[in-house]
């Protein structure tokens, strides 16, 4: 369905958060064959097409092989800045005027990088994203679930001289066998130190694991969490007690959690008074960056306008900003929404 032109004009003036990226998600592969060309590392593809050939997946982990393979030709402090750069560019166009951004320390330390070299490049992005573009940003560090709890807590504590760094903890990579529960006491030190939970369920893992990532990891918002529709105690739940979900349309199409968006949850959560939010996850692989995800999700689901101002409001309120940040921004879109 071809989508209205009064909602394209609408997506694009909504001033946009996003709250479920991973940065090394969004190396695009002209970026991946620059910086293989500069540190002499081989590909295994011979073209820049023949990469995105290749991104055809058919779960969550058939896409993690590609995605962690990608990330080895991020080496050094400038290749870190000029991944966060163009996304923040990206971004910008998209009218992102706050994002929380995913990243994966364990992928870059297993590969020797040091966390200085990886912090340091991406909050050098960060703080020439505010002066270029006014776009605010914070990062949030996650734990690669398939990897051990040991190894979790090992990298956190690896992260404390960065502590002012980042604001929260998340949790991704393979869901299937790797429950919310299995990080239950590093999440516990986590929010000891003040930093925000939030984890990964419900993508390709059973609603139970939605269920146990509120009660045992306490996180503020559930990243993914299409599948609590299979328990609508659930549904109930999410709703009542405002649990955002940062949901990723265009994602959930490309892993074939969705066989089609027009059979996406999206629209039916949002109506049951979910706080549902679009997102883009890892926008390189998967076809599309934020306004993509509304657009697509507008037009395969029926989303109208006052459904799309408030999945804009949603993500405002589910963001980690400061109430005077985030009030402000509220406004902002109601005077966009008011325009329209
Ligand atoms: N890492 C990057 N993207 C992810 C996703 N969609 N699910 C789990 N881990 C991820
Ligand atoms: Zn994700």
């Amino acid at each position: 369905m071809p989508l209205d032109p009064s909602l394209e004009r609408l997506i694009r003036r909504l001033p946009k958060v996003e709250l479920h990226l991973h940065i090394e998600g969004t190396l695009e592969p002209e970026m991946m064959f620059a910086l293989a060309g500069k540190h002499g590392v081989a590909l295994p593809y011979d073209s820049v097409e023949a990469v995105r050939r290749a991104y055809a997946f058919h779960d969550l982990q058939s896409f993690l092989d590609l995605y962690y393979a990608g990330c080895d030709v991020l080496r050094d402090r400038r290749d870190f800045y000029t991944l966060a750069m163009a996304y923040f560019a990206r971004a910008h166009a998209d009218n992102v005027v706050h994002a929380e951004l995913f990243f994966d320390p364990q992928t870059h330390t297993a590969r020797g990088i040091p966390l200085e070299v990886v912090f340091g490049g991406l909050r050098d992005a960060m703080e020439d994203a505010q002066r270029r573009y006014g776009l605010t940003s914070e990062l949030i560090l996650c734990f690669l679930r398939h990897l051990s709890e040991e190894d979790a807590f090992a990298t956190l504590d690896a992260a404390l001289p960065f502590r002012s760094e980042f604001i929260g903890v998340g949790l991704d990579s393979g869901e299937r066998g790797n429950p919310p529960s299995k990080f239950e006491r590093v999440f516990a030190k986590a929010r000891d130190l003040g930093l925000r939970p939030v984890a990964h369920a419900g993508e390709e893992g059973p609603a139970a694991y939605i269920h146990e990532a509120l009660d045992l990891l306490k996180v503020e918002r559930i990243d993914h969490g299409v599948r609590c529709d299979e328990d609508p105690a659930l549904v109930e739940r999410l709703a009542r007690d405002h649990i955002p979900l940062t949901v990723c349309p265009l994602s959930n199409l490309k892993l074939c959690v969705v066989k089609d968006l027009a059979d996406h949850n999206f629209a039916a959560l949002l109506r049951r008074g979910v706080a549902v939010t679009i997102n883009s996850d890892d926008p390189a692989y998967f076809g599309g960056y934020i306004a993509d995800n509304y657009r697509a999700t507008a037009a395969a689901t029926g989303l109208t306008a006052a459904e799309l101002v408030t999945c804009a409001e949603n993500a405002a309120r589910a963001s980690f900003l400061p109430t005077p940040a985030r009030d402000g921004l509220l406004a902002q879109i109601r005077a966009e929404a008011a325009r329209a």
